[in-house]
């Protein structure tokens, strides 16, 4: 029977930013996806990385094309009463974000995973999960017709919101949180020139809208649409006009428009679990947590995940330690809850919840004093790049007590 020492679910950005550096710390491990690798690939999602992220990246040899393609950001804007407000990033944290496409990520991680012969196995069909109670984890999945059986020290489960880890986790032991929005983002990719050098959020009596952006020459805007709206009903043409309208003036003069080349509907949600450690399987991103998009923390939090896991886990097979993997749930729930709030916070500010005229006053007296405080503009612009991460390297003697069953370190 085949065996690896981790064996990681889901070929998104958490399961192969996960896999490389777990390869890079000669930790051996297998990925198993469940869809092919072009619809890996042809998913857009996120844009918008947070510095700590591209440090990981980089970390992960993946950081030559992000490095030479990135628009980096030092602000964006807030628009809001007709008006456009900056942010300015760099000013209140010295620090600035990074415009670079999921896409791309996933892009690099994969062709990096594959060119260092990674077991990298899409379409794999039917994954299964057992054992990670004890001492014996073992992932059981059908590919090329035939089922497979894979033994590992640990399962990482990195298979998103409707992955097959989560729902594995017995009845009773863990506890979920959850809040719905009564809206969708509606959101398009065009190949024209983004109507500003910076993002612009903008708060609006007919709803929220985003514009952003992939390249110089690649734009991706969103509109706050109703839950049951369907694409048939959005033309070009009136995504375009829909988002003109909901643009401080003198932006949506600016604004160039051509055909769309995607077009997607999106709930809102947040939702978290905890714990995100059953024994010996770690829920890592979005099969632990999702949240709103409004302020793009779903991609940078999953990276979050990442970081404390690799650090953990490489701590385990070097030292025999498991204070980092003990700790892997407690430290990243941490950092979840704030990015939670955050983005609460930042849909809640800018999005149209009702025809309340008094809900839509109490937005615009809010985003008045924001702009207008030196304090609440910093801690939206800390909020934006990224909380500051905890010292993950543990001195200590190792711990008596361990939620993991201890097993040889490998070496
Ligand atoms: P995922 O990207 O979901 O990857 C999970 C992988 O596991 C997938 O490849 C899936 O096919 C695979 N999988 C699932 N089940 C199984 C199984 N049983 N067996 C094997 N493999 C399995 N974030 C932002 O910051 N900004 C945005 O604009 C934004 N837009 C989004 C739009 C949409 C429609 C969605 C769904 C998310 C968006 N997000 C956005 C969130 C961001 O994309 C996610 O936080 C990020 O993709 C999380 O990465 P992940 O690897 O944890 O999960
Ligand atoms: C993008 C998405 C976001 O949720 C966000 O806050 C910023 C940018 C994007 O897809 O480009």
């Amino acid at each position: 029977m085949a065996r690896t020492q981790v064996a990681v679910i889901g070929a998104g950005p958490s399961g192969l930013l996960l896999s490389q550096l777990l390869y890079l710390n000669g930790i051996d491990n297998v990925v198993l996806e469940r869809q092919s690798r072009e619809h890996v690939a042809g998913r857009i999602r996120a844009g918008v990385l947070e510095p700590g992220t591209v440090d990981l990246l980089l970390q992960a040899k993946v950081g030559e094309r992000l490095l030479s393609e990135r628009l980096v950001h030092d602000g964006f804007a807030l628009g809001f009463a007709g008006r456009s407000f900056r942010v300015d990033l760099k000013r209140f944290t010295g620090d600035a974000v990074s415009v670079y496409g999921q896409t791309e990520v996933t892009k690099d991680l994969t062709d990096a995973r594959l060119a260092a012969g990674a077991k990298l196995i899409f379409d794999a069909a039917e994954v299964s999960v057992e054992g990670f109670d004890g001492a014996h984890p073992m992932v059981r999945y059908s590919h090329g017709g035939r089922t497979h059986e894979l033994n590992c020290d640990f399962i990482a489960g990195c298979d998103g919101y409707h992955g097959v880890c989560r729902r594995s986790v017995p009845e009773g032991a863990s506890q979920s949180f959850e809040r719905f929005y009564p809206f969708g983002w509606l959101g398009i990719l065009a190949d024209v020139p983004p109507v500003a050098d910076e993002l612009i959020y903008s708060n609006n009596a007919r709803g929220f809208a985003l514009c952003s952006m992939r390249s110089l020459m690649r734009s991706r805007y969103y509109v706050q649409c109703p839950l049951d709206e369907k694409l048939e009903q959005w033309p070009d043409e009136r995504f375009w006009d829909e988002l003109r309208r909901r643009l401080p003036a003198q932006v949506a003069e600016a604004l160039v428009t051509g055909p769309s080349i995607e077009k997607s509907i999106a709930p809102l949600r947040s939702f978290v679990v905890e714990p995100l450690t059953f024994g010996r399987l770690f829920l890592v991103g979005d099969a632990a947590h999702i949240v709103p998009p409004t302020g793009a923390k779903g991609l940078n939090l999953a990276a979050a995940d990442v970081r404390v896991l690799f650090q953990g886990l490489t701590e385990y097979y070097r030292t025999g330690r498991s204070e980092g993997i003990d700790r892997y749930s407690e430290q990243c729930l941490r950092r979840i809850w704030k990015a939670v709030r955050f983005s609460w916070w930042f849909t809640s500010l800018t999005h149209k919840f009702s025809e309340d005229p008094f809900s839509h006053r109490l937005q615009l007296a809010e985003l008045d004093y924001l702009t207008g405080s030196e304090a609440a503009l910093a801690s939206l612009a800390e909020n934006y790049v990224g909380l500051p991460f905890e010292r993950t390297d543990c001195k200590a003697a190792p711990s008596e007590t361990s939620a993991v069953p201890t097993a040889p370190p490998h070496r």
